[in-house]
């Protein structure tokens, strides 16, 4: 839906209303030291939703959460040793760690996209601090261009493919990095997952270890992406117009069912709904999760991506 994208100053009053508006769902793009981010509330399923539906992804991609501090990274992820180090050494900064998700994290689960681990950063900008302590809460933000898209360094950038798609743009002005943080996995052994901002060198040193590489660009393409990640109990079948024999249905629009995606056939609502309403389903029992048929376009593109995955054959 188009919307008025306020342009708001990094000044006290921009961070109380660009707070604001995180606490109402919006989304807000804002700069960080290594780009500008979209910025929604991690614990929000329908801000999350929204962020893929303005950045027009395909698919659910586990999404980076933001945190002021250190003591506030604690309460979503399981911290370590490598992690205490790591943050001490290089937080704030442009450096993300993946640690396995706390069970009490409270995250939306679109966040990461429904994975046991979590992105998590401390970012360096001045004007991304101010507004995550005026926030006081976890964002989930990708980079604040459309998908596809190179990723943005300036307000301008942001509102050249944004305008009208977001409630609001924080003008911090250039960033200065000008290259996405480095993505570190922890969650077993330390693993480089995207190199960025901060040098493979540098986390050598810290850790006093060598850091192993995961092949050209794998960090994009696993965990996340294996259909075996995201298989319930239940089989899957697709494009079901009524649950057959020992089966319950997952409907979208004006449908009996089990639990429906969204009865207005709203696809924001369906994604953010559809990693909880899976979970509720197959914790069921049942023998199989039949799926109406979801509409393949906007969000309902990275919706089928997902179901797919979920009715693919296991390995
Ligand atoms: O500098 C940055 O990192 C910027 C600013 C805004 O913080 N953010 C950014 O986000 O580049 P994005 O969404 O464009 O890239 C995040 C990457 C994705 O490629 C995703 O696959 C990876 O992080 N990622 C997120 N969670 C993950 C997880 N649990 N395991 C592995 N990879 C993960
Ligand atoms: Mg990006």
């Amino acid at each position: 839906m188009p919307q008025n994208t306020r342009h708001l100053p990094a000044t006290s009053q921009g961070y109380t209303e660009a707070a604001q508006i995180l606490r109402e769902g919006g989304l807000v793009a804002f700069p960080t030291e290594t780009v500008y981010g979209l910025g929604g509330d991690a614990r929000n399923d329908m801000a999350v939703a929204g962020i893929f539906e303005a950045k027009g992804r395909p698919r659910f991609n586990p999404l980076i959460v933001h945190v002021d501090s250190v003591e506030t990274a604690q309460r979503y992820v399981e911290w370590s040793d490598a992690a205490d180090r790591l943050a001490h050494t290089f937080w704030p900064g442009p450096l993300t760690l993946v640690l396995p998700l706390r069970e009490d994290a409270g995250l939306s689960p679109l966040v990461t996209a429904d994975l046991r681990t979590l992105a998590i950063r401390l970012p360096a900008h001045p004007v991304a601090q101010d507004l995550l302590r005026a926030f006081a809460g976890p964002v989930a933000a990708p980079s604040a261009n459309p998908s596809g898209r190179i990723s943005p360094t300036t307000a301008a950038h942001v509102a050249a493919g944004l305008e009208g798609k977001i409630a609001a743009i924080v003008d911090g002005g250039a960033c200065e990095v000008g290259l996405e943080s480095t993505i570190l996995g922890l969650a077993d052994g330390p693993v480089l997952l995207r190199p960025g901002g901060l040098p493979i060198e540098e986390i050598e040193a810290a850790l006093g270890a060598p850091v192993a590489q995961r092949a050209a660009h794998g960090a994009l393409t696993a965990p996340g992406q294996m259909a075996s990640h995201y298989a319930p109990g239940a089989y899957v079948r697709l494009d079901a117009d009524k649950a057959g024999e020992g089966e319950v249905l997952l409907g979208f629009g004006a449908v009996e069912c089990d639990l429906n995606l969204s009865a207005s056939g709203d696809l924001r609502e369906a994604a953010a709904n559809l990693f909880h309403h899976l979970h509720a389903l197959d914790a069921l029992g049942a023998k199989g999760i039949a799926v109406s048929p979801i509409p393949g376009h906007g969000l309902g593109v990275a919706i089928n991506d997902r179901l797919r995955r979920a009715a693919a054959p296991r390995g």
